[in-house]
């Protein structure tokens, strides 16, 4: 039996596993109506010099990571949904994606070990078990580089309260040093409903 504790995300695929077809086609369909799904990869171009590492951590089916190859760095993108991963090689392809659990994944060797920035965009933070917050968040930590930052965006009504969020982050190391309300670097605010978190190692 696996005591590991699924993440929000799992456990929809496990009610509905045409979930994650429905969410491929649904950016899909946004991206065929113009619509701008990179924002977030545009201000982590902003942040990195020019032939960064960047790990996109919950890349999904790789909007971010493939705007980021494109502009010559070198990502790997990370998720647990195979079904996801396939759509980003298949779609977007450039960046080295890997399956796998941000809480245990272990990177394999034709990876770097250290990031210049490590980012998560699209509310992965609120589909995280509660138990695998702070590994999770020690985990990109660990990857980052001295002076490597990250880059974490989600939602607020996700359980996961921001206070609390900056709290685990502290917890494992990861200094917040600037805290804003959207990924176009809005104030936070005491009623923000989004947090756009840049954190370095303490
Ligand atoms: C709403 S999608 C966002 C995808 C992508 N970041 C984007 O912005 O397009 C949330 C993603 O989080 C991933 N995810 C959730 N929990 C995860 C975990 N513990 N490890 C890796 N990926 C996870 C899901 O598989 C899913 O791809």
């Amino acid at each position: 039996m696996n005591s590991k504790p699924l993440s929000r995300w799992q456990q929809t695929i496990e009610r509905n596993p045409a979930h994650s077809q429905w969410y491929i086609e649904r950016f899909k369909a946004m991206a065929a109506e113009g619509r701008d799904l990179v924002g977030e990869a545009r201000l982590v171009d902003a942040m990195v010099g020019r032939g960064s590492t960047i790990l996109d951590a919950g890349c999904g089916p790789g909007r971010h990571a493939h705007y980021l190859h494109e502009r010559g760095h070198t990502v790997v993108g990370i998720d647990l949904d195979p079904a996801l991963i396939a759509a980003a090689e298949a779609d977007a392809p450039g960046p080295r994606y890997v399956v796998g659990d941000l809480y245990d994944v272990v990177l394999p060797d034709d990876v770097p070990s250290s990031y210049d920035l490590v980012f998560s965009a699209g509310n992965v933070m609120g589909f995280l078990h509660p138990d695998t917050r702070r590994p999770v968040l020690a985990n990109i930590a660990g990857w980052l580089a001295d002076d490597g930052r990250a880059v974490i965006g989600f939602g607020a009504g996700r359980g996961y309260d921001f206070a609390e969020f900056v709290a685990d982050a502290r917890s494992v190391g990861l200094e917040p040093e600037s805290l804003f309300s959207s990924w176009d670097l809005r104030p936070l605010q005491d009623d923000s409903t989004f947090l756009v978190a840049v954190l370095h190692r303490a």
